[in-house]
């Protein structure tokens, strides 16, 4: 068991075992979340995809601000890359209700294996029982099958650490997939951390292209990780929006 702590698992490798591979105790507001990762030392993180079996800052950053700025009651909302779903667990818990909840990731075995399990503990410790509105599916960036089977559009897409150099192959059908989940008025809230500032600005012009991209200014960040200049959080509203959420 290991208690709250802010080791950065992509970078800090000597500290990463150990701290990313077992049950985390993560306070997200007044929610106390609990989520199991299984980090491994493969040079992938564990998952065939990528890192997607521990938790990271920007999921940290992420699901603090959600918790805090954003109204998900009675929304749909889906998360992307979800990896171990810490994200989509505090999307999951917080009130008001969200209408449904869908964690998504492309790594089959990643959402059978960790996610399922960290969302059914979490919905469980909250409300004595699973809710069928909240689901676990594949989506691999850029299928089409698996993007008809989530049912767009969705109110609420939130994105954490999934613009990273590996995945650099896939950004283009990341954007795109993200573009394709969202309405005129779909709130998109992506977190990221800068590893290699190049690869990462590749990803915003493509982004740029879709959306209309605002930089959440750093006081509205949780204040542990608001000093830390590479984790970033921004809200992206579709080109084609032009009315106002809550
Ligand atoms: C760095 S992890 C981030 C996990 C989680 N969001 C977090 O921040 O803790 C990136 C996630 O994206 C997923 N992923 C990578 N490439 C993907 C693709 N082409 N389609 C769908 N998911 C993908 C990985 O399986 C992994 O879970």
């Amino acid at each position: 068991m290991v208690l709250f702590s802010w080791i950065h698992c992509f970078v800090n490798v000597k500290k990463r075992k150990g701290r990313c591979n077992e049950q985390w105790h993560l306070r997200i507001g007044p929610n106390l979340l609990s989520i199991n990762q299984s980090w491994s030392a493969d040079g992938k993180g564990g998952t065939s995809l990528g890192f997607g079996a521990s938790v990271y800052d920007a999921a940290v950053l992420l699901a603090d601000y959600v918790c805090m700025k954003v109204c998900l009651g009675g929304k749909r909302v889906a998360e992307l890359g979800t990896g171990t779903g810490a994200v989509a667990v505090q999307a999951a818990v917080q009130e008001p209700r969200a209408r449904e909840v869908v964690a998504t990731d492309g790594d089959e075995d990643l959402l059978e294996g960790l996610t399922r399990g960290n969302l059914t503990a979490n919905m469980g410790r909250v409300l004595g029982e699973v809710l069928d509105t909240v689901k676990v599916k594949q989506f691999y960036w850029g299928n089409e099958d698996h993007l008809q089977e989530l049912g767009p559009p969705f109110d609420v897409v939130l994105i954490a650490d999934c613009s990273a150099v590996i995945y650099e192959s896939s950004f283009g059908a990341l954007v795109d997939s993200i573009f394709r989940l969202c309405h005129a008025s779909t709130d998109v809230y992506l977190s990221c951390q800068e590893r290699v500032r190049g690869v990462e600005a590749k990803f915003f012009h493509l982004l740029g292209r879709k959306f209309r991209v605002r930089e959440v200014p750093r006081n509205d960040l949780h204040k542990d990780l608001r000093a830390t200049k590479e984790l970033k959080l921004f809200h992206l509203r579709t080109r084609r929006a032009h009315t106002t959420g809550c």
